[in-house]
């Protein structure tokens, strides 16, 4: 069978071991043959393919982002675009897809393969760790281990200097990175989208802190919105899959904060640093595993569906299950770390 894999999306750190992984047992196992889509959706929209063998995925497990590139290109919106997906897929005689992709990638998928006859199989990725039906997506724990180093760096210099250091993480819809990382560093706010905060209260655990003698870390997600307030937005531009561009509300709080308290406060937003770069471990095993299990999805000709993980077990789901809403964190889940505030 030949066999089309493509990244789509935001890329994130163990996207090239899951490439890999598939090329490996695809070809080994099962003696199939694959093809490279470039850019995300965008390769089978515009018949751009490179050649993936072993040879071409030799050396490629530790290395961060994609070697086939990715984009947030929409086939939905795009002219004539489900037609001219398939017709690529039939000129190359390609008679599935591996599609690594978040919601909006996985989404395409769904319909695709749901309601056009397009043969997908999905494998879930984001460093946001937002989607339902898996524990974990690949990317997270790099993320995370990242944030947690930065904030570790940042308690010294704050202590330093005794002022308030506010460092924002990735995380759109929700705060998981801020989450873990901000428990992992011992932050002494974490801030998430999923709750709306209040200033006064920030402030209040900013003081508390410098009264311990102790200067504080606050760590926000992009997406964290003030109780009395709206998203800060980097700009006004939409991504092909209508989403907003984040960035900013560090810089925001950071400002209210010396306002309120009189106390210095600096940023560090983390940005696209945390997506760069070679994956941990853990995403090295979990892509790795991902890759095994949709190469033999494919092969089993299970299409609609998404490999997930479920404890430490490797599980099939409908991509659509993974796509229909967002995995955000509990609000128990976020009072649990509420003991380290202030
Ligand atoms: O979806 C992953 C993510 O890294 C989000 O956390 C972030 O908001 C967004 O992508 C940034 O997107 P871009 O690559 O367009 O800057």
């Amino acid at each position: 069978m030949r066999v089309g894999v493509l990244t789509g999306g935001g890329d994130c750190p163990g996207l090239n071991a899951v490439i890999r992984a598939v090329v490996r047992k695809g070809v080994q196992e099962y003696g199939h043959e694959f093809v490279g889509y470039r850019d995300g959706w965008r390769g089978p929209l515009e018949g751009r393919s490179v050649p993936l063998d072993i040879p071409a995925v030799r050396g490629i497990l530790p290395r961060g982002g994609t070697v086939l590139g990715s984009s947030r290109t929409n086939p939905l919106k795009a002219e004539n675009g489900i037609r001219r997906i398939k017709d690529t897929l039939a000129r190359q005689e390609v008679e599935a897809l591996i599609v690594i992709g978040g919601e909006d990638t996985l989404g395409v998928a769904a319909r695709l393969s749901d309601e056009h006859g397009v043969p997908c199989v999905g494998v879930p990725k984001t460093i946001d760790n937002d989607l339902s039906a898996t524990d974990y997506t690949f990317g997270f724990d790099t993320a995370v281990g990242i944030a947690t180093e930065a904030i570790d760096r940042l308690h010294t210099t704050a202590e330093s200097h005794m002022r308030v250091l506010v460092v924002e993480v990735m995380g759109r819809h929700a705060g998981w990175i801020a989450l873990h990382s901000g428990l992992a560093g011992g932050a002494n706010v974490i801030l998430i989208p999923e709750q709306r905060f209040d200033v006064d209260q920030v402030c209040a655990w900013v003081t508390s802190r410098f009264r311990a003698s102790y200067a504080p870390i606050v760590v926000t997600a992009e997406g964290a919105m003030p109780k009395d307030g709206d998203l800060v937005l980097k700009d006004g531009t939409l991504d092909p899959f209508g989403h907003v561009r984040l960035s900013g509300v560090g810089e925001w709080l950071a400002k209210e904060i010396e306002k309120r308290t009189g106390e210095e406060a600096r940023t560090t937003v983390l940005g696209h640093v945390q997506r760069g770069g070679t994956p941990s471990a853990f995403d090295r095993w979990l892509a790795t595993r991902f890759g095994l299990h949709a190469v033999d999805a494919v092969h089993e000709r299970d299409f609609g569906t998404m490999v997930a993980l479920r404890g430490t077990d490797i599980v099939r789901v409908p991509i659509a299950e993974a796509t229909a809403r967002l995995k955000t964190v509990d609000p128990g889940l976020y009072e649990e770390a509420g003991v380290f505030f202030g």
